[in-house]
């Protein structure tokens, strides 16, 4: 009798361990399309039931073949599952104009205090942002925010009314293979912003946009972005730093094998007058332009309002280097290096650099206060560093 106890138990021991085996394996799936109407509050269904589920590995579908209705979605955890898979592989297209439902919104979509998020797909986010009147508030079309171990693989976005992708607060991203995308001519419609976030790589993706193709605010370190192709729209920019007098940090920034094409600007830090921290450890490397405006540029004067207080204060710029760039600039300045007096950048270093004017007629030049350091083999030649 003790022997069938024993025998029982072993049996449901190994019936315990063959169900995780198959739930390691096999992921739960969650098809948007069994939770009734395409825009019906069905994500929102769906993702309840994925994040209370006792599996491991969970997958919210939204299949291909069909165009979903965009409506503000807060995926929010934390979840029970360790394993989350959001596959976007149809469209999701917003409404031509806000919506008793959506009017005021913030986010179309966001993921919440995540953990070991993927979310993957060849389907699009539609945000219709032309459609969006100035004058009202204009959403982000994806947000994420407190995710860790986190992955966006192959997405696309188009004409978001404001930023593509947000990223606060996270920690451990993957970024790539994506496609965002709005007019040159849209307001605020940054491809990528990180705020408040370590451990970041963005890689193999292109970004056409109104503003900043990635933009780096304060609170973030390690920052990897790799091969990817920006314009029109802004250029990579670490800030605006230290606006209303804030204390600001970024540090670790490695920009590498970009391409610019009629781009704004190039490689930028810009900083407020006022604030202090510190950018610092920052690198753009072989980096290829086409037609950009301005293609260097560190800027410890930034005010885009036309007036600004005068201050002795500044958010600290060092240890910068902006190595391997090649190719053609719009603007007959093509490097712009201006420091304040009083903090100054330092450590600021620039090595094979060779920007031609886009009119080959014309012949560009490079200005520069208050920066500190050296070039070497630089051309146009920048005159306040060591040559
Ligand atoms: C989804 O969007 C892509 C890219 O815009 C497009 O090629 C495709 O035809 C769309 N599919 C459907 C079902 O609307
Ligand atoms: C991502 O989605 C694509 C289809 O869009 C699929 O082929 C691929 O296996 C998925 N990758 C992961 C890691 O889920
Ligand atoms: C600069 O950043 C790199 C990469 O994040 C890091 O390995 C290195 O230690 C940093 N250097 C300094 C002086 O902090
Ligand atoms: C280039 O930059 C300068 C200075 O910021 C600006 O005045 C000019 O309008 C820009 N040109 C283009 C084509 O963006
Ligand atoms: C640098 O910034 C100061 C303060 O805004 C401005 O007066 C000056 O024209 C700028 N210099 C250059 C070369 O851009
Ligand atoms: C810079 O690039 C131009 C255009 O390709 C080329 O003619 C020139 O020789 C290069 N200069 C240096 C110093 O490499």
């Amino acid at each position: 009798m003790p022997n069938l106890v024993a025998m029982l138990e072993i049996l449901v021991a190994f019936s315990i361990l063959c169900v995780a085996a198959v739930r390691s394996s096999d992921p739960q799936l969650f098809n948007v399309l069994s939770y009734g109407a395409i825009g019906d509050g069905a994500f929102g269904k769906a993702w309840d039931d994925l994040c209370g589920s006792t599996s491991n590995y969970v997958v919210l579908q939204i299949p291909n073949g069909k165009s979903f209705f965009l409506e503000p979605v807060n995926f929010k955890g934390p979840c029970k599952p360790s394993h989350l898979q959001v596959q976007i592989d149809g469209n999701l297209t917003a409404p031509t104009k806000p919506g008793d439902d959506n009017e005021g919104i913030q986010n179309w979509i966001q993921f919440v205090s995540l953990e070991g998020l993927v979310v993957n797909g060849s389907g699009s986010i539609n945000g219709q942002g032309f459609a969006w009147p100035p004058h009202c508030k204009r959403p982000t079309a994806l947000v994420f925010h407190n995710c860790n171990n986190l992955q966006i693989l192959g997405l696309q976005s188009f004409n978001s009314p404001r930023n593509h992708i947000s990223i606060s607060s996270c920690n451990y991203v993957r970024l790539s293979n994506v496609y965002l995308s709005a007019p040159e001519t849209s307001p605020n419609t940054d491809g990528i912003d990180i705020s408040e976030s370590t451990n970041i790589r963005i890689q193999e993706s292109v970004i056409s946009t109104g503003d900043d193709c990635v933009a780096i605010n304060s609170g973030s370190s390690n920052i990897n972005i790799i091969r990817i192709t920006c314009g029109p729209g802004h250029g990579i920019s670490i800030g605006s730093l230290g606006h209303h007098e804030s204390y600001a940090t970024v540090e670790d920034v490695h920009v590498s094998s970009c391409t610019f094409i009629g781009t704004q600007n190039g490689a930028r830090i810009k900083t407020w007058q006022g604030g202090s921290g510190y950018a610092r450890n920052i690198t753009f490397k072989d980096i290829i332009l086409e037609s950009v405006n301005r293609s260097i540029i560190i800027d410890q004067f930034y005010c885009p309002h036309k007036t600004c207080p005068s201050e002795r204060m500044a958010v600290k710029i060092s240890s910068v280097r902006f190595a391997g760039f090649y190719g053609t600039s719009l603007d007959r300045r093509a490097i712009s290096l201006n420091c304040s007096q009083t903090i100054g950048c330092t450590n600021i270093n620039l090595d094979n650099v060779n920007i031609t004017a886009a009119t080959p007629s014309e012949k560009p030049y490079a200005s520069c206060i208050n920066a500190h350091g050296m070039a070497y083999n630089t051309s146009p030649p920048v005159p306040c560093l060591i040559h």
